[in-house]
């Protein structure tokens, strides 16, 4: 995944106003950047940083994650044509670009790098020999095979370009200056109108004038929607890891939540509990930590009676049996996850109803969908999900209470601070098991997804590995690796006599175990962390967060990058 952004001013600006729009974007890819600003063009190795340098009105940039081509300058973007006076940022993949290649060399075209998207740049330069940029961009439609979202500047012109095919793309305006972006978080902060790009769209952009047309050159009338400005999306300030400062966002976060659900979100609401009830059938599809949502809320839905189904994503075609009776309901943080929505057209294809719960508005799985809620976790900058995660249980949470599931949700907010009180011990733990390699979490029924979450957790931010399963499971082959000292997370809820029993089960075997639990009688247990609320589901948040606060600590511990973990970019699937 990538990120892009233009801007097309009525007056000048300088660099530092470009490279700050796409820091907001930075979570979408941060091994290179680049922009071309004016006559300047930079790019550098290595994440973002708001420095000044060059002024202009006209300016698009990039910050990449590299897929086609390895992270180097002359991969970064933007990707410039042979005589250097058309720039190109590109969010996508281009499957034809060897092909392409080789035809644009044949015609004289010399690459400087080795990305897909180089190819662009030569094709609009080929293509301006024999026609205006309206048309060249008609015809790139018809020879581009693959996803993108592209900004094009030409020198000597005052126009920006931009075009769109199943690759995030919207543009804003507002105070004399068009932007166009990867995702609305890009301008946020500094409009409240939009309008998204639909697929095989392009606009020409000139200042705050822009025209839409189809990929046949024909115009498209769009009318900009207004949204809510930064009120939710804007971060906690403050120096420091964003994982930290997202977990602690957390009780505001639910507190939100909970108060839209009840307000301006309630008919939404409603209508997805209606839409669940006239379902025969109702589907979660989501990847990763959303996945581990989508178990939680599983369990609470079936606790109330509804029969439900998890499924990864990316198997989703081959697990699940959609017809028009059956509710998809994709949970994603981000909404661009490409195995979500390749889930959601699968599904759309068998006549399916689609809904989603996202937290990033007006993406593409909430345009997707005929009915959304917001989780309203806020903007979510590190790559590890933590506050999102849980905002998506507390809504699930919220749903399966609709259908009977006994919960009183008001104090979690407070119990979450109470959860964020105990820090110390959660780090004391997190010290110790930051010194292994191997790491085991066992949970049962309702603290299951929590152990799965809290090892993705460590995985990703700590690089140990750890495994987190069903206690049950334990005797079936992975109870061989237990041995003197291996540590292993329990997450008891309440007097669980077989999670008890597991517990024993590794302790027998020389593991060293750290229990959490809402059971008091457990809490004179050696390395207990007691978390005081019922038998009410409650639990597997509140874990969740004490799992949350043992990853960070442990990533910490070993001076890990935390925010930017090796190998992930925050929705790893879409470019
Ligand atoms: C978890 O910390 C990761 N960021 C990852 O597993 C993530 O949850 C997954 O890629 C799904 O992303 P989404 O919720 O934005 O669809």
């Amino acid at each position: 995944m990538c990120g892009i952004v233009g801007i097309s001013s009525r007056t000048e600006f300088s660099s530092r106003v470009l490279l700050t729009r796409l820091k907001r974007l930075e979570y979408r890819g941060y091994d290179s950047y680049g922009f071309r600003l004016g006559a300047t063009t930079f790019k550098s190795v290595g994440g973002i940083r708001v420095a000044a340098g060059g002024r202009g009105r006209l300016g698009i940039a990039h910050t990449r994650w590299a897929t086609h081509g390895g992270v180097s300058e002359r991969n970064a973007h933007p990707h410039l044509s042979c005589d250097g006076r058309i720039a190109v940022v590109h969010n996508g993949i281009i499957e034809n670009h060897e092909e392409l290649r080789r035809e644009l060399a044949r015609k004289g075209h010399r690459f400087a790098g080795e990305t897909d998207s180089e190819v662009i740049a030569h094709l609009i330069e080929e293509g301006l020999r024999h026609g205006p940029m309206p048309r060249v961009l008609a015809d790139l439609f018809r020879r581009l095979v693959g996803t993108f979202a592209v900004l094009v500047t030409v020198e000597g012109q005052e126009e920006m370009y931009a075009m769109k095919r199943d690759s995030p793309l919207v543009l804003g305006v507002g105070g004399g200056r068009t932007y166009v972006a990867s995702d609305i978080y890009a301008f946020s902060d500094a409009t409240d109108r939009a309008m998204f790009f639909e697929n095989d769209e392009f606009a020409v952009i000139r200042a705050d004038d822009y025209r839409f047309f189809d990929k046949r050159g024909k115009p498209v009338a769009k009318r900009a929607f207004r949204f809510s400005r930064e009120r939710e999306t804007r971060p906690r300030s403050g120096s420091g890891h964003h994982m930290l400062r997202e977990i602690r966002e957390e009780p505001e976060a639910v507190e939100r939540l909970l108060f839209s659900l009840g307000h301006d979100q309630r008919k939404a609401f409603d209508a997805l509990i209606g839409l669940i009830r006239r379902s025969r059938k109702v589907i979660f599809a989501s990847c990763g930590t959303s996945y581990h949502a989508s178990l939680l809320g599983s369990y609470f839905l079936h606790r109330a009676g509804v029969e439900c189904q998890t499924l990864i994503a990316s198997e989703f075609r081959h697990f699940a049996d959609v017809d028009p009776d059956t509710l998809v309901i994709a949970l994603s943080q981000s909404g661009e996850t490409m195995d979500v929505i390749d889930a959601l057209k699968y599904a759309a294809g068998k006549g399916g109803r689609i809904a989603a719960l996202v937290n990033v508005p007006h993406s593409t799985v909430q345009r997707m969908s005929r009915l959304t809620l917001n989780i309203l976790a806020g903007r979510e900058i590190c790559v590890a999900s933590t506050k999102a995660f849980i905002s998506q249980a507390v809504l699930l949470l919220m749903i399966a209470r609709r259908f009977g599931f006994r919960v009183d949700a008001t104090d979690i907010p407070d119990k979450i601070r109470a959860v964020l009180r105990r820090r110390a011990a959660l780090k004391a733990i997190a010290v110790e098991i930051a010194q292994s390699r191997d790491l085991y979490i066992i949970g049962r029924g309702l603290t299951y997804p929590v152990a799965r979450e809290t090892a993705l957790k460590i995985k990703e931010t700590s690089y140990i590995h750890a495994e987190g399963m069903m206690g049950g499971e334990l005797k079936h082959g992975t109870l061989a690796l237990i041995e003197e000292g291996t540590p292993v997370i329990s997450l008891i809820n309440n007097s669980d006599p077989d999670i008890i029993s597991n517990t024993r089960e590794v302790e027998a075997r020389g593991a060293k175990t750290f229990i959490i639990t809402n059971n008091p009688a457990l809490r004179r247990e050696k390395a207990a962390i007691s978390i005081a609320t019922g038998n009410d589901g409650k639990f597997g948040i509140l874990a969740a967060v004490a799992g949350q606060l043992i990853a960070y600590y442990a990533a910490a511990s070993l001076g890990r990058p935390i925010d930017k973990p090796r190998n992930l970019a925050k929705s790893v699937t879409v470019k």
